[in-house]
């Protein structure tokens, strides 16, 4: 194994920040690397760690230098520290400052917001490695496995690239913030993850799918919204970020669709027409659309609570300091500043949900979660359509955005997936048709077993259509080290 204490930082961390010359943050990142290190080794099973996984490096930014596969064991693996480039003449796209140039250095008076917003999405990073650390026992096939450990690498590097940030421009509070970030753990009494939905499990493969569906899907969003920074540090950070992001979400649609599809396949092969006739659909060995439904609600609510208050003064504050931009704000067409702007957002009168004007500046969460649903809706469009062509009839469905809810002006009702208010123990009584339960669980629990041939994939879920990088079906994705 590589002497990983001691790696030289400039040839062995692949970077485009001038790490080498740049002492103070290099020698502060060599005494942040051992306790990452021993995070990783925490986490992943010796089997794996042993193990050759045909994974992507980014070495640098370039489009021939960011995907770079290759077999690597994973605590060797190249977490770099890679910027987009500058974007010359760069302006602050919004709020008071728009139009000015944009920050190089942490403008004083927003930097506790910035290294706040910095730390927040640094800590969700590192937890969904957590949340995934027992799925590679059970993947259900080594394409899969390759996957899961891809997407955890680079949640990896996306830590690094925030403690980057914190060590290069927060100083001796961005360390401290830096060390946090490894104390504390998805789930954890004492020290949990700072975001709810990052404390949950993921208990099996459809969680783990339907998490890089909709769950990194915020993060997309939040990171689109970062990318709009007038703080450029961060805007070019979170610009290279968004490349790698993109197949996290391909693993999730796919694995949904792939799922979605073998279910299917199984049900027709098997003469069954009624989706709900579950005993008998289980009996495939497959899952049933109903719960994957229900999978799909937990995922899509849970997720949901991550965009915060619908009417929130911080998150005006963020965007009109120029922190935090809109999702594509060069390609919105109006002042960028919002000073007269209205914003429809939904407020609950009586037993009515209804739709109100706020200013559009207090409403930049709420405006980001709508896109947010519009971008989530088309994988689950893509997902009917294999249903369709099966000749199943079912539809799967985003419920209202009331159903379900711990955050914001829905958690004070109980909202049923079709947007009606009801009282809350008809609410309770009908949870168990809506939300995954105990006997759901088991149930796919019972289907979580290990396939690792080559070109071979577990009963309830489909090969994919194309192998990674091209790679044949039977490609080894990962050379398992069996000791
Ligand atoms: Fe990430
Ligand atoms: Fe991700």
């Amino acid at each position: 194994m590589l002497d990983l204490i001691n790696v030289s930082y400039d040839t062995q961390i692949p970077n485009n920040v001038g790490l080498s010359s740049d002492k103070r943050v290099l020698k502060a990142l060599e005494k942040w690397h051992p306790g990452y290190i021993n995070w990783w080794n925490d986490l992943i099973p010796d089997r794996f760690q042993q193990s050759l996984v045909y994974l992507r490096t980014a070495v640098s930014v370039d489009p021939k230098g960011w995907a770079k596969f290759d077999y690597v064991k994973m605590p060797e693996y190249r977490w770099g520290v890679l910027l987009a480039p500058q974007v010359e003449d760069r302006r602050i796209p919004c709020g008071e400052h728009a139009g000015q140039p944009a920050w190089q250095e942490v403008p004083g008076e927003y930097r506790n917001m910035l290294k706040r917003l910095i730390v927040i999405q640094g800590d969700t990073e590192p937890a969904s490695v957590e949340q995934q650390r027992f799925l590679g026992s059970t993947a259900p096939s080594l394409y899969d496995l390759r996957n899961l450990f891809q997407v955890n690498v680079e949640e990896g590097r996306h830590l690094w690239a925030m403690v980057y940030l914190l060590h290069k421009y927060f100083g001796a509070d961005g360390r401290e913030e830096a060390d946090d970030l490894l104390r504390r753990s998805s789930g954890s009494d004492e020290a949990p993850r700072m975001l709810g939905a990052f404390n949950e499990e993921t208990p099996d493969w459809l969680s783990f799918f339907m998490f890089t569906y909709f769950t990194d899907r915020d993060g997309k969003m939040q990171l689109e919204s970062l990318a709009q920074s007038g703080f450029d540090p961060l805007s070019r950070t979170c610009r290279f970020m968004l490349t790698e992001e993109a197949h996290h979400m391909f693993v999730g649609e796919t694995g949904v669709g792939r799922v979605v599809e073998r279910t299917c396949q199984a049900m027709k092969e098997a003469g069954i027409d009624d989706p709900y006739d579950i005993d008998r659909i289980r009996a495939l060995g497959v899952i049933d659309l109903p719960t994957i439904q229900k999978k799909l609600n937990l995922h899509y609510t849970l997720s949901l609570d991550l965009f915060g208050q619908e009417v929130s003064t911080n998150a005006a504050n963020a965007f009109n300091s120029g922190i935090k931009g809109r999702y594509m704000e060069n390609r919105i067409d109006d002042d960028h500043r919002l000073s007269d702007a209205t914003y429809q957002v939904r407020n609950i009168k009586g037993d009515q949900i209804v739709m109100e004007d706020v200013p559009a500046l207090t409403a930049i969460n709420m405006r980001l979660r709508d896109d947010y649903v519009r971008d989530a809706a088309g994988g689950v469009g893509r997902w009917n359509k294999i249903i369709e062509k099966a000749g199943v009839q079912f539809e799967l469905k985003l419920p209202h955005e009331g159903f379900h809810r711990q955050i914001g002006i829905f958690s004070t009702v109980s909202v049923d997936p079709e947007g009606k208010i009801i009282p809350k123990e008809e609410w309770q009584a009908k949870a168990k048709d809506w939300l995954p339960n105990k006997a759901d669980g088991d149930f796919i629990q019972s289907l979580m077993v290990p396939v690792t041939e080559p070109g071979k994939f577990a009963g309830w879920i489909a090969a994919p259509k194309v192998g990674i990088d091209n790679k044949p079906g039977d490609f080894e994705y990962v050379k398992l080290h069996m000791a």
